[in-house]
This record gives structure tokens, C-alpha cells and sequence, in this order.
């Protein structure tokens, strides 16, 4: 590890939580992040690890104050950022906030460009526990030397932050981003529907070499309970960004979601391979033109399996114990993360048919 480095434990498995972004684009309040903070730890979200209350974009004012520091829209937060803070901090929950790498945010709003220290110290003052950093308005610069800016003036406040890079994915933030931050966007803005899902899993492929504890690859908030896509969909959705150890940052309104939506937020076996302490995260074995399988290897020496039909007919998707790596027996021990249920021992293999854009989450134990 480099001087510098964010490796510092933060975030030793993917960081979760919730992001205003996906659903409420700048129409961010004190109210609605109350709200949102009550609602996850009412709806069981925080007690499974859903911890980071992240504001995104448009929680200020539209210039700086007279000491050149950003300031929060006072109408929308009454009683300022630090008093949120408090609360959110008062409720177990951790606060996150965002800030743009260029001269201004991608709704209009000031930049930290040439103020990356007293910007960085302003979010340690807030009480923030995690900077989403974005790539807006950054003509001339690269990533590879922006961020670690941000890491020096992170580290100069002495107050232990996530960095969350968003520089979706422009200049191979795998590459570089692993001592730099501690999660790097690998992809554009991911949309609310199945090609979006399906095209960012596409790009995640040939990334899984880079991530692990302290340093993972983002491939953006979550989409599940917004309405663009239908049960299977979401489902497999959030069952690809577990294979991924994705940082899941719920993008939905907490607060009045469905019982779908929060069975899904909430499934407690898909989150812990999600969450599993090896941090590796998981590579695709097999793929047709309609068809993927997934494997991920986990702490306990089992394998997480997705079977996935990415196509618009019915599929059957089958694994091969000789596809997963380090599987000596023919007998493994197959349980369904989703539904929570054994299937029981099976030799050599197992499928399942699946409905049009379905996954099945598996975890699969050599006997
Ligand atoms: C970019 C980011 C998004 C969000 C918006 C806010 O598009 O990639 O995640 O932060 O900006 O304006």
C-alpha cells in the first residue's frame, strides 16, 4: 500500500446503505433523510447492514459562502447538515454526502475542483462518514491523478471517511482506484431497467481480479422499488450485485415500499453473499446467448452460484460442480439463498428452469 492510501478497514466487506439519488434526483430534504433513516431501521434494513444515509447531488446552496465554503440549501435542511448528522449518528446510522471533482456538480451546483482540502475538512466538520466524489465538469483532468487528491485531503482531517469514487468507469478507476478509495463506479449511470441491469453485469466480467476488503468495484445504486422492472427482474438484479460484491446502496423511497420490494431489499442469505468476509467477488463461468452462470467463492469454503436467463423465453440453466474451482467431491450440499431452503445433496450437477430474465442464488457445499 502506497503512501496515502485509504486501505484502513473501513470497509471491509461492501458498504450499504441508501442513496437519494436513483429516486429522488435533487429533490433531497431534512425531512425525506429523517424519514428514510427511521424507515430503514423500522423496515429491518439497518440491523442487516444498511448503515450509510447518503444525500447525492443538490443539497446546496448555488454558491459558496463568504468563507468560500459550501452550504446547504437552508429551506430544504432548516436545521443544517450538522444537525442531521446528528440524528442520523443518534440513530446508529452513518452519514454520507456528496461533492464533485470538477468545477461543478452535475446539477449546476459548486465544484471542489482547487478545494479539495477545506471541502474534505468541511464534510469532516459535518460529521460525514462517507463522500461520494463525482466526475461532472472535469474537462482536462484524469482520474488516475484527481482522486488521489481526495485521499490526501481525506486522510489531512484525520476523521475516518469512505471514498466512494464516481468517475464512472472513464479512466479505469480498477486499474489505480484500489489505495486511492475504497469503492470506484465501474460503469455510466445504471437506469431503472433490465437492459441497464443486464448491459452493467456484461461490463463487470472482466473486472473481478480488482476488488476486495477496503477496495471494491461499484457498478452503482440499486434500482429495486422503482418501478421499472417487474419481481424476476429486480430479483435477479439484486442477486447479480451480491455475486458482485457490490456496495448496495438501496435507491428506492423506504419509506412506502412494497412487501415485494423490501423481501427483496431484505433477503438476509442473498445479502450475506453479498456481505461473505473473503471479498471476492464472483466471476462468470458460463454464459449463452441467453443464459449466465455465475460463481463466487466464499469464506467458508462453499461456492455462492447464480443460474441467470438473461432472454425473453424460458430457459434451463445448469451448473457443473467440475465448472467451480477447487471442487474435488461429486456430492455438494445445495441450498437456495433466496428461498432459504435445502434442496439437498446432488452429484456432478444441478438446474433449474427459469422464467424470462429469473436468477436462481444458490450456495453450493462440496460434501
Ligand atoms: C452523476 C452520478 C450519479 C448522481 C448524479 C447527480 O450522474 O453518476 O450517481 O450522483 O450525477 O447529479
Amino acid at each position: 500500500m502506497g503512501l496515502g492510501a485509504l486501505s484502513d478497514g473501513l470497509a471491509p466487506t461492501p458498504p450499504m446503505g441508501w442513496n437519494s439519488w436513483n429516486r429522488f434526483g435533487p429533490f433531497v430534504s431534512e425531512r425525506l433523510v429523517l424519514e428514510t433513516a427511521d424507515a430503514l431501521i423500522e423496515s429491518g434494513m439497518q440491523g442487516l447492514g444498511y448503515r450509510y444515509v447518503v444525500i447525492d447531488d443538490a443539497w446546496h446552496e448555488s454558491v459558496r459562502d463568504d468563507n468560500g465554503d459550501l452550504t446547504e440549501n437552508r429551506w430544504a435542511f432548516p436545521h443544517g447538515l450538522r444537525w442531521l448528522a446528528d440524528q442520523i449518528h443518534g440513530r446508529g446510522l452513518r452519514f454520507g454526502l456528496y461533492t464533485d471533482a470538477g468545477t461543478r456538480t452535475c446539477q449546476g451546483y459548486p465544484g471542489s475542483l482547487g478545494h479539495e482540502a477545506s471541502d474534505a475538512a468541511k464534510f469532516a466538520r459535518l460529521g460525514v462518514d462517507l463522500m461520494k466524489v463525482d466526475w461532472c465538469h472535469t474537462a482536462g483532468l484524469r482520474g488516475r491523478t484527481t482522486y488521489p487528491t481526495w485521499t490526501e485531503a481525506i486522510l489531512a482531517t484525520g476523521r475516518p471517511m469512505v471514498l466512494s469514487i464516481s468517475e464512472w468507469s472513464r479512466d479505469r478507476p480498477w486499474e489505480w482506484a484500489g489505495t486511492v478509495g475504497h469503492m470506484w463506479r465501474t460503469t455510466p449511470d445504471i437506469a431503472d431497467t433490465w437492459e441497464s441491469v443486464v448491459d452493467i453485469a456484461e461490463r463487470q466480467v472482466p473486472l473481478h481480479a480488482f476488488a476486495g476488503p477496503d477496495h471494491w468495484n461499484d457498478p452503482d445504486m440499486l434500482e429495486v422499488g422503482n418501478g421499472g422492472m417487474t419481481e424476476d427482474e429486480q430479483r435477479s438484479h439484486f442477486f447479480l450485485w451480491a455475486m458482485l460484491a457490490a456496495p448496495l446502496m438501496a435507491g428506492n423511497d423506504v419509506r412506502t415500499m412494497s412487501d415485494a420490494t423490501r423481501a427483496i431489499l431484505t433477503a438476509p442469505e442473498v445479502i450475506a453473499i453479498d456481505q461473505d468476509p473473503l471479498g471476492q467477488q464472483g466471476r462468470r463461468i458460463r454464459r449463452t446467448a441467453s443464459t449466465d452462470v455465475w460463481a463466487r467463492m466464499l469464506a467458508d469454503g462453499s461456492q455462492a452460484v447464480l443460474l441467470l436467463n438473461r432472454g425473453g423465453v424460458r430457459a434451463n440453466v445448469r451448473v457443473l460442480w467440475d465448472d467451480l474451482d477447487t471442487f474435488g467431491p461429486r456430492m455438494a450440499h445445495v441450498r437456495d439463498a433466496w428461498e432459504r431452503a435445502d434442496v439437498g445433496p446432488r452429484d456432478g450437477w444441478y438446474d433449474r428452469t427459469l422464467a424470462p430474465h429469473a436468477a436462481a442464488l444458490l450456495k453450493v457445499t462440496p460434501l
